[in-house]
């Protein structure tokens, strides 16, 4: 397990003055942390566009007009949706998920500000994986095989969703990652296998055998082994107040633990998508 180890800054104005090689080292490692000095919302929002200028991704400065979309998490939501008030420090409070995989445009980065952080360090920490680095450890043989795959995947978290979505979202279960120009191994983002939320859907462009089918939910449980219980791929970011993190969602499985109450802490998050609007658009 590796601790994040973030970047000391003591200035807004410092972040910006040294972007290139920050957005170098987050294409590298998919996840950055800015501590040291606390930042406006507005500088959050211009934070997240310059990372989208060099990104590809929305809010960026050359889009005008756009809708922004923000939110504030103190995990209440979590807490009271499935009442889990009292989750312990060193046990899962929101559970492992990839970003919105349903969807259709979904959040590939976000910046999120811990503007609030009144518990003890080590509480409430946030747990990444790569899942790049799940896809480095498939066989030659199996990753040729997840490449012929396309998946199905519809709205993961039901209870927020508005309806039944009638078309899945489609996507390879093996994409080349530009940014970092490593494989990412696109499986379920919620560690769900059935009909209702994941499937394959075609295999080398036609309907898949039994024995694709098989194969595809044999390797889709190895993903999510890997991504719940290995330690050498785990990431684990201990929280102070007004560090400012930004993640690459596309590349970021995550989960958060628990030890505090939502009234000791929020951060102000802005997401980044792959289109400019919603993720249902
Ligand atoms: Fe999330």
């Amino acid at each position: 397990m590796k601790i994040v180890e973030p970047v000391i800054v003591d200035s807004f104005e410092s972040i910006i003055q040294n972007i290139d090689g920050y957005v170098d080292a987050f294409k590298r490692n998919a996840l950055i942390v800015f501590r040291g000095t606390s930042i406006s919302r507005s500088e959050q929002l211009l934070l997240t566009k310059i990372f989208g200028d060099r990104m590809g991704w929305y809010p960026n400065s050359s889009e005008f007009g756009e809708q922004i979309w923000s939110y504030e998490e103190n995990h209440s939501h979590s807490m009271n949706m499935h009442n889990r008030h009292n989750i312990k420090k060193d046990e899962i409070l929101l559970s492992w998920h990839l970003e919105h995989m349903g969807h259709h445009n979904p959040a590939v980065g976000a910046t999120w500000n811990m503007e609030k952080f009144k518990c003890e360090t080590g509480v409430g920490n946030t747990l990444f994986v790569n899942i790049s680095d799940v896809y480095d450890m498939l066989s030659e043989e199996d990753a040729d095989f997840l490449k012929k795959c396309k998946v199905a995947a519809f709205y993961g978290w039901a209870l927020d969703e508005p309806g039944r979505q009638q078309i899945p979202a489609l996507h390879d279960a093996v994409e080349m990652y530009e940014p970092s120009g490593r494989n990412a191994l696109r499986l379920s983002a919620l560690f769900k296998y059935d009909r209702e939320t994941y499937y394959l859907h075609s295999f080398d462009g036609r309907r898949p055998s039994d024995y694709e089918d098989a194969r595809f939910l044999e390797l889709s449980l190895f993903f999510t082994k890997q991504i719940h219980n290995n330690e050498d791929i785990r990431q684990v970011h201990e929280w102070n107040e007004g560090d400012v993190i930004v993640v690459d969602l596309f590349l970021m499985a995550h989960a958060v633990l628990g030890g505090f109450r939502p009234e000791q802490r929020f951060f102000h998050g802005l997401w980044a998508h792959r289109k400019s609007g919603s993720k249902y658009d």
